[in-house]
């Protein structure tokens, strides 16, 4: 298999402009506007998969946007692979952030990434990642290296909370049937230091509406006498948390699994240079839960954070007044053995004591996921470990990440399947964020590593 990096080298330039086309597309699931496109990306994948060798592909649809289903089954007594991805992004504002415009894709250099990196909304999060398993999918069928059946299941919803992929896993059940699911919508430690994530928290979302006086009042006459939804929601959401940064929801670590000392201190033992992680983010000091450090404050532990909050009067200029209602968004990520409905339920019962009674307050639930720990000890952790071997010379570290991907669970609760989080990004790859970019590097590197996979689970599904 040692004609991939001759592969890669003849055929470089055709994958980051492939990718950058793809790129252009403004897939956003979040805004309704964006129908079309959704629909014109999803049909570019299933065009890439037929081009890569699958021999059937469709756009299927479902209630919300359509799921990329996409096969090439070689023979029913090999090993199957499923591999699933998103190409949906992230809305990409604020737009005036950005260096280039999010959907016009540039190859700049960088610091860290000598080589170039392609940078438009999607680039690493996950169109990038996702094309990775599509042109590494080419290269094993052009060049006779494809050992075993491979699945593509690539949703449009991940950014929105997966919702209908839910329905689409129950109603085709049968058909994605596998071994193994293969993703790589996740993140490594760094270019020197491969690591597969073992883990995924949950989220509990949730919109929070404070309702004062019925109608916006003069702040000068009403001022002082009449409660003020956005002070008194401030308040609220001081509450929240304690000085020690533990949060208050009564209920809401019991069923927080704590790891044991020896799972800590190993977990201690990956690269981490706070004085780095507070450069690179040029801040001062770094803020969190007491009691544990900062690696373990991004994964292993539960957070509350508000995302956004508005009310009252934020254009130009000073206006005087006393808003009527005022907003927050409120995120909790969400660790093993914590159930989000049970935590939005708390949330909710704790949020509506907190208000005095000067106001009312509304609590919308949005999406929720559970979180995923994946064992270390199957057949597909010892692939992907030998394939980065094979690619990097190194172990890879396993590692528990903060982010989620709320399907995962589902993955295993319907398919009965493993799964494999082989992520080629860098958390400085500004996912979610303006100017989002994919090093050329790692996009090669995923490549070159995925054909690996697939050859050390076939023959170890073997023995
Ligand atoms: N790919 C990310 C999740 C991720 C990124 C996991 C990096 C680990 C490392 C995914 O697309 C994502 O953004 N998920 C959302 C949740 C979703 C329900 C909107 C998240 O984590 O905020
Ligand atoms: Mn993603
Ligand atoms: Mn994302």
């Amino acid at each position: 298999m040692d004609s991939i990096k001759t592969y890669l080298e003849e055929h470089k330039d055709r994958f980051v402009d492939e990718l950058k086309e793809l790129l252009k597309i403004p897939s956003i699931s979040a805004d309704a506007n964006y129908k079309e496109d959704m629909l014109k990306a999803a049909e570019a994948v299933k065009q890439s998969l037929l081009d890569a060798g699958c021999d059937t592909a469709e756009v299927a649809p479902t209630p919300g946007h359509p799921v990329v289903y996409a096969e090439k089954i070689i023979n029913e007594d090999l090993p199957t692979v499923l591999v699933y991805g998103h190409y949906d992004v992230q809305p990409p504002d604020p737009l005036d952030l950005w260096n280039s415009p999010p959907f016009e894709p540039v190859v700049q250099k960088t610091d860290i990434h000598p080589e170039g990196a392609i940078f438009a909304r999607g680039a690493c999060d996950d169109k990038g990642q996702m094309y990775m398993h599509v042109k590494a999918m080419e290269y094993m069928t052009r060049n006779d290296e494809l050992p075993c059946n491979v699945k593509f299941m690539i949703e449009g919803e991940e950014e929105v909370g997966s919702e209908h992929l839910d329905w689409y896993i129950k109603e085709n059940k049968e058909k994605l049937q596998n071994d193994v699911i293969l993703i790589s919508d996740t993140g490594m430690i760094s270019k020197d230091t491969p690591s597969i994530t073992t883990g995924l928290r949950g989220l509990s979302y949730v919109e929070v509406e404070v309702i004062g006086a019925n109608r916006d009042l003069h702040s000068g006459l009403y001022g002082g006498a009449v409660a003020n939804p956005l002070n008194v929601l401030s308040e609220m959401i001081s509450k929240l948390t304690d000085d020690n940064n533990h949060i208050t929801i009564p209920g809401f670590y019991d069923n927080v699994e704590n790891l044991t000392e020896e799972e800590r201190s190993k977990m201690a033992e990956a690269p981490f240079s706070i004085e780095e992680y507070k450069e690179k983010l040029d801040i001062k000091d770094v803020h969190g839960e007491e009691g544990y450090s900062t690696l373990e404050r991004g994964s292993i532990r539960p957070t509350l954070d508000v995302n956004g909050m508005w009310g009252g009067y934020i254009g130009e200029g000073a206006k005087t007044v006393l808003p009527s209602k005022a907003y927050a968004k409120i995120s909790m990520r969400l660790v093993p053995n914590q159930d989000h409905k049970e935590i939005t339920e708390l949330f909710t019962k704790h949020f509506e004591s907190l208000a005095p009674d000067s106001v009312r307050v509304k609590v919308k639930p949005h999406h929720g996921g559970y979180p995923y720990v994946t064992p270390i000890d199957t057949i597909g952790y010892q692939a992907a470990s030998a394939a980065y071997e094979e690619t990097f010379g190194k172990t890879p570290i396993p590692q528990r990440s903060g982010g989620s991907i709320p399907i995962v669970s589902l993955f295993e609760k319907e398919l009965d399947s493993k799964i494999i989080l082989m992520g080629f990004g860098l958390d400085t790859d500004a996912i979610h964020s303006p100017n989002e970019h994919f090093g050329i590097w790692n996009y090669l590197k995923g490549i070159e590593t995925i054909p690996w996979f697939y050859k050390h689970f076939t023959e170890m599904s073997k023995k």
